[in-house]
């Protein structure tokens, strides 16, 4: 059966109508800007199996392990280049108190994680555990203090215990056997502090952050940055109220935009979805583009300058529960339709980061579109580890733009989006990476890159595609998708071009 819904779905890209699309790139542009390579930032929440199981198992675990750490995992995680890590959520962090995760394993107190499935965590992975493994994994850490719960002595301290050199929390450190202090650069002042962090308004909000963020200090050279709680999706209210209070108390304001299909917040299953969920799902997810543009508005009208950042801490596909798992754990699988939707993402991501600094997929291992998925000893990679794993590339190059002809797209639901993705930069090496994706379901996409000047001389390119949209990569067998190699693009002049093949997306390497 599965064989044959394969051969139809190959056999309508093949009769499916060829669309042509023009991209003009200027690539002599000069004074554009960097793309950190923060923007391929990830999530790590005490939430189901991300932390417990996922990254870590403890090292009397008979899964193999690095110091509690699974090795599976991590090797899987180095290779993906991960710039920075948020750490310990979402709303979990709103309930976390950092004490009770440092000091001897068997002394720490077991806590309820009342956000996520009353589970019962027993705290052996806390402050130096998470910040360890930023240090294997060459990630750098983003701490998401407790505002909701917490008090501000409690973020003071913990600042104070991962970063300065002497004094009693120094002391404290070193007991629990780390004499060196870490460094940590983000610090998250509170999340979501209009809901599940503290049900504040934005204005009482502003004022809390100035209280955490003053005592929250700088010991020796850590310089923290300080990311105040920003908006829901199109909560321009809040941006506004936080940029008017505490504007110039802040280093970063972040945002969450979840893709969920429905717009009445109707998620669907993660596997068995129709073309109709698809587009309706590619076409929330590129309404983040019109999401960004508006707080970014805002942002200029109070920060001319863009002192202040703007960091998309939480993103990503919101799918139900796989049937059979904890409801509060969020444990979703990911097909090809998640592959699209990361690539898009991190396409119109590239665009804004002028003002956009940083931003984290929700969640890194086992819950939301994550890279990582892990059953008892065993572990896939999913598609969207593969998109991330080949735009990687586009970390810390220089943004190239470009301009693009291509007709769009309506889903059911009335959203819009353009039916061509694409973006280019440029790294230290002068080789220019173009990242495209083909949303269309039923047809391949002739695609002409015209340059101002450049004749490459070679061109090369990766490319991730799959039997069918709804294909994923399961326990035990082999990966539907994954990365290949693409060997359709050809130079002709200043120009190349390449068909695009439906539901997929490629990375070219041009010089
Ligand atoms: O990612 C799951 C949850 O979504 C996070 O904990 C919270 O910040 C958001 O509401």
């Amino acid at each position: 059966m599965k064989r044959a819904l394969t051969l139809i779905f190959a056999l309508a890209l093949t009769l499916g109508a060829t669309a042509q699309v023009k991209v003009k790139v200027y690539e002599t542009a000069t004074d554009q800007p960097r793309i950190p390579a923060e923007i391929y930032g990830q999530f790590s929440e005490h939430l189901g199996r991300c932390i417990y199981e996922g990254i870590w198992v403890g090292k009397d675990s008979n899964i193999p392990n690095k110091d509690g750490y699974r090795t599976d995992v991590l090797k899987a995680l180095k290779d993906l280049k991960i710039p920075v890590l948020r750490w310990p959520g979402g709303c979990f962090a709103d309930e976390y108190h950092w004490m009770d995760g440092v000091g001897p394993q068997e002394n720490r107190p077991k806590l309820v994680n009342n956000n996520w499935g009353s589970t019962i965590e027993d705290n052996s992975f806390g402050t130096h555990e998470f910040l360890n493994l930023c240090e294997m994994l060459g990630t750098e850490p983003y701490i998401s203090g407790n505002v909701g719960s917490g008090t501000v002595e409690e973020l003071a301290k913990w600042v104070e215990y991962m970063t300065a050199e002497e004094g009693t929390m120094a002391e404290l450190r070193a007991k629990n056997g780390r004499k060196e202090p870490w460094k940590v650069k983000y610090l998250g002042v509170g999340n979501e502090s209009w809901g599940c962090g503290g049900d504040m308004t934005a204005d009482y909000y502003a004022d809390v952050y100035k209280r955490y963020a003053l005592y929250a200090r700088n010991y020796a050279d850590n310089k923290l940055f300080k990311i105040a709680c920003g908006a829901s999706e199109d909560d321009y209210e809040w941006t506004k109220t936080v940029m008017k209070k505490a504007g110039g108390r802040l280093n970063g304001l972040s945002l969450h935009y979840y893709t969920v299909p429905g717009w009445n917040c109707d998620k669907g299953s993660a596997t068995e979805f129709t073309s109709e969920d698809y587009y309706n799902t590619l076409t929330r997810t590129a309404g983040v583009e019109e999401i960004l543009k508006n707080h970014i508005a805002i942002m200029d009208a109070y920060d001319p300058d863009r002192k202040v950042a703007l960091i998309l801490d939480e993103w990503g596909t919101w799918f139900e529960v796989e049937p059979g798992f904890n409801e509060g754990h969020l444990y979703q699988q990911n097909t090809m339709r998640d592959a699209m939707v990361a690539a898009i993402n991190l396409n119109i991501f590239h665009k804004f980061t002028g003002r956009l600094k940083m931003c984290n997929i929700a969640q890194v291992v086992n819950v939301l579109q994550s890279m990582i998925l892990t059953d008892g000893p065993r572990m896939v990679l999913t598609p969207t580890y593969y998109v991330f794993k080949m735009f990687k590339v586009h970390q810390n190059a220089t943004y190239v733009p470009v301009s693009c002809r291509a007709a769009s797209i309506t889903s059911t639901s009335g959203a819009t989006m353009e039916s061509f993705s694409v973006s280019v930069s440029r790294d230290k090496k002068d080789v220019l990476h173009v990242s495209m994706a083909n949303p269309y379901l039923d047809r391949a996409q002739k695609v002409e890159l015209k340059f101002e000047e450049l004749k490459p001389h070679s061109v090369s390119g990766e490319i991730i595609q799959a039997p069918s949209i709804n294909a994923y990569n399961d326990f035990g067998k082999e990966a539907q998708v994954k990365t290949a190699a693409f060997r359709d693009a050809k130079v002709s002049g200043t120009s190349i071009t390449l068909t695009l093949p439906a539901a997929s997306v490629v990375t070219l390497e041009v010089k």
